[in-house]
This record gives C-alpha cells, structure tokens and sequence, in this order.
C-alpha cells in the first residue's frame, strides 16, 4: 500500500511518526524521499541516526501532546496509534496530523485491527477498524484505500492489521 501511494504523490516530503527502528526510512531514501522520522524514544532516534546520519531528520517528541512539526505532504504511521487510549490523546494525535499536512496531502494510518491481539509490548491498545478511524479523522479527511491484512513478524508472529490511505479535502 506504501508503495502506490508513493506513486501517487507528487510530494517528496514525509514524517514516518512512532518511526522506531524501521528500515522504511531507507526504502524511502532509496526512492529520494525527504524523511523526518519522530518518535518518543531517543533510543529509536539515536539507532536511526547512526544508521542514517544527516541525510534524515530527527524528532523527539509525544504525539499524545500538542508538538511544532513543519510541514510534510505524506504522515505515516505504522504501529503508534493504537498505543493512545484515552480520548485527549488520539485527539491530540489527530491534531498533529492536521498541524503539518496541509490540503492534498495523505495520511497512511496502519493499526491493529479489531481481530488483532489487545496488548503489544505488554501495553493496552485501542484496535481500529475502518469506520473508526474515518470517524476519527473526520470530515477533513477523504478515505482512498483501506486493506484489512496478517503481517508476520520476524519472530513468526501473526498480526492483523488495517492499514488505511487518507487524502487531506
Ligand atoms: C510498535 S513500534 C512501531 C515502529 C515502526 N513504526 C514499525 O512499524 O516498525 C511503536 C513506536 O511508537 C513509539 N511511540 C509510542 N508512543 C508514542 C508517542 N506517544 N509518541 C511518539 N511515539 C510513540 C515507540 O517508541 C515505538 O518506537
């Protein structure tokens, strides 16, 4: 689903939000991507930073708290979402989103969906199904694409998954 939308944008500018440690950030290097990686965990950023040096830029903070992010024409979001559960925070997150990217640009939104497990890493998640997450961007958003899939971790693992492209209206 990364790979269409990639296709699709004409913008080259992209924060990967709950960035961890992903080798996404060099998939989109590969195809010229400006990248912005954010986490709460400076452990991510440092590993991703020794990984990448300067050719990425790096921010630390809580998507759960109002944060000064620049602009970008794609959000992506693999696996932080569902980590916010009370209401303040996801409205928080949602805020964010609207905070830097503006009119045209995407979101891709890719969360446990609601036959996924209920906790990762030993945290409570809120799982998402599409309705939800169209309810919780609200009318500023367009929804292009939804898939409900099974990725299978490293350690051989199911998860299933809804992963969701939103156009900003
Ligand atoms: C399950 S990992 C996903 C990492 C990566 N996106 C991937 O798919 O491999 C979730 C990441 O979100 C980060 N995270 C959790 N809560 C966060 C928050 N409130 N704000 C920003 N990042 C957060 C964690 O530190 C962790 O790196």
């Amino acid at each position: 689903m990364t790979s269409e939308l990639l296709s699709l944008c004409k913008g080259k500018r992209i924060i990967d939000v709950g960035a961890g440690v992903t080798t996404l950030v060099q998939s989109l290097l590969d195809r010229e991507f400006q990248v912005t990686v954010l986490d709460i965990s400076s452990e991510a950023l440092q590993i991703l930073s020794s990984r990448h040096g300067a050719g990425v830029e790096y921010k630390l903070g809580d998507l759960s708290s109002q944060l000064e992010l620049g602009e970008y024409d794609i959000w992506h979001d693999r696996a932080v979402l569902h980590f916010l559960l009370e209401e303040e925070e996801y409205q928080s997150y949602v805020s964010n989103l609207e905070s830097c990217i503006p009119v045209g640009g995407f979101a891709v939104i890719e969360t446990f969906s609601l036959d996924g497990a209920e906790m990762c890493c030993g945290l409570d998640l809120r799982r998402y199904s599409k309705d939800m997450l169209v309810e919780l961007l609200g009318e500023n958003w367009q929804l292009l694409k939804s898939i409900n899939h099974v990725y299978t971790n490293p350690s051989g693992g199911e998860r299933p998954y809804i992963s969701t492209v939103f156009q900003r209206k």
